[in-house]
């Protein structure tokens, strides 16, 4: 089968969950098509000769309204943090669009760049590496003053600081004090600040609160809740878990091997999911009720995740899915709506990557 440009096959309708009546009204602040980054695999000491490419993102489509929150969620290495990344331009893609209020920032550079990179922030995984250990807080969080001293003038960045720690949670007395003289919580809320200083549009978190103990987790979704609202942000959420961007999420994207193999809303994703992959994630969420737990499905994914350097031929997905067939391993499968759904409607109407599409309630 021929490998497509980018590995963008079959983007002729990429679904987006922004589709006529699928996503939140007017038009996405942040939208992504075809996105890919292939790193390449080299071989040689004195001549280095490409012997390959590792497909980290292989094709990715999404769109994200104003203020709204979307979830991506998948096993590791299936390229999150990789589109994370590219979305703030950490890293630049091998082929595809970011479009930022519809214009291609993957072709800007400069001061054009510059300016569109002050409207989309990340916050970082993990609060004991991602913070300066010899910076004071305050200087942490008025670092992005340095690169945008438009946003604050010299003579008041120290009160904007202050501000932004009270925005937080955290005492604005402790402007001097050094991130280990903090709990992993309040690190990651330094971290959250800093992400606010520039009062960006759009904040990229890649696994938040991952690092954190399970009890601090709720509070630091909690915030990051808030903060949506009381600033009008437009969220992307990454996590490897299910359970944790179902209470923050609008919408929902499932990765597998470099691509968004289903999206929806949070109950059509929860509650109807049609693609193997996600009802396989979904059999593996805990369920605290035990009269629940026990009417749940678990559905046992066999073999380990393929290798991003070889990505199986037809659906990603088919050496390890239970319902494999002849076609899964000749054709593409296109993240669209299945026609089966498209006419019946109903929550199940949503984009699945998958010929063999059927909704299946995992969690009860
Ligand atoms: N700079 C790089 N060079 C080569 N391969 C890379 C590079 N960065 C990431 N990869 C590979 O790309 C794939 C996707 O990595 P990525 O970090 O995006 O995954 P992830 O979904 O964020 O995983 P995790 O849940 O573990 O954080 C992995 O196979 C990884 O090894
Ligand atoms: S296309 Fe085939 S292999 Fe892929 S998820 Fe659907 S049934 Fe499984
Ligand atoms: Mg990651």
């Amino acid at each position: 089968m021929a490998e497509p440009r980018g590995g963008t096959e079959g983007r002729p309708a990429p679904a987006t969950g922004f589709e006529k009546g699928a996503g939140p009204a007017g038009e996405p602040i942040l939208e992504v098509s075809g996105l890919v980054k292939h790193y390449p695999l080299t071989r040689g000491v004195l001549i280095r000769k490409q012997v390959g490419a590792v497909k980290a993102v292989d094709g990715v489509d999404f769109a994200l309204g104003r203020g709204e929150t979307l979830g991506v969620v998948g096993e590791s290495g299936c390229g999150k943090s990789t589109v994370a990344k590219m979305l703030v331009h950490l890293e630049r893609p091998t082929a595809g669009a970011i479009r930022y209020k519809g214009e291609d920032v993957t072709r800007l550079s400069g001061k054009a760049l510059k300016a569109v990179r002050r409207n989309v922030q990340m916050v970082f995984q993990d609060p004991y590496t991602s913070l300066n250990p010899r910076m004071t807080v305050g200087d942490i969080i008025g670092e992005p003053f340095e690169i945008h001293p438009e946003v604050a003038p010299k003579g008041d960045r120290r009160r904007r600081v202050q501000d932004l720690l009270d925005v937080v949670g955290l005492n604005p007395e402790y402007v001097n004090r050094y991130p280990h003289q903090f709990s992993g919580g309040q690190r990651q809320r330094i971290g959250i600040a800093r992400g606010l200083a520039l009062r960006p549009e759009v904040i990229v978190a890649d696994e938040p609160v991952s690092a954190l103990d399970v009890s601090v987790q709720a509070q630091v979704i909690n915030l990051m809740d808030r903060l949506r609202t009381e600033f009008d942000l437009a969220f992307v959420f990454i996590a490897h878990d299910l359970s944790i961007v179902r209470h923050i999420s609008d919408r929902v994207g499932v990765m597998y091997l470099g691509r968004i193999v289903e999206t929806g809303t949070d109950t059509q994703i929860y509650d109807h999911p049609t693609h193997p992959y996600t009802q396989a994630l979904l059999s593996a969420v805990p369920v605290p009720d035990p009269a629940a737990r026990e009417h749940r499905e678990r559905i046992i994914l066999t073999g380990d995740v393929p290798s991003p350097t070889n990505i199986p031929s037809g659906c990603r997905f088919r050496t390890r899915c239970w319902k494999a067939r002849d076609k899964c391993a000749e054709e593409v499968p296109l993240l669209a709506v299945p026609e089966v759904f498209r006419k019946a409607g109903g929550p199940a109407a949503h984009a699945s990557a998958c010929h063999f599409a059927e909704e299946k309630r995992v969690v009860p």
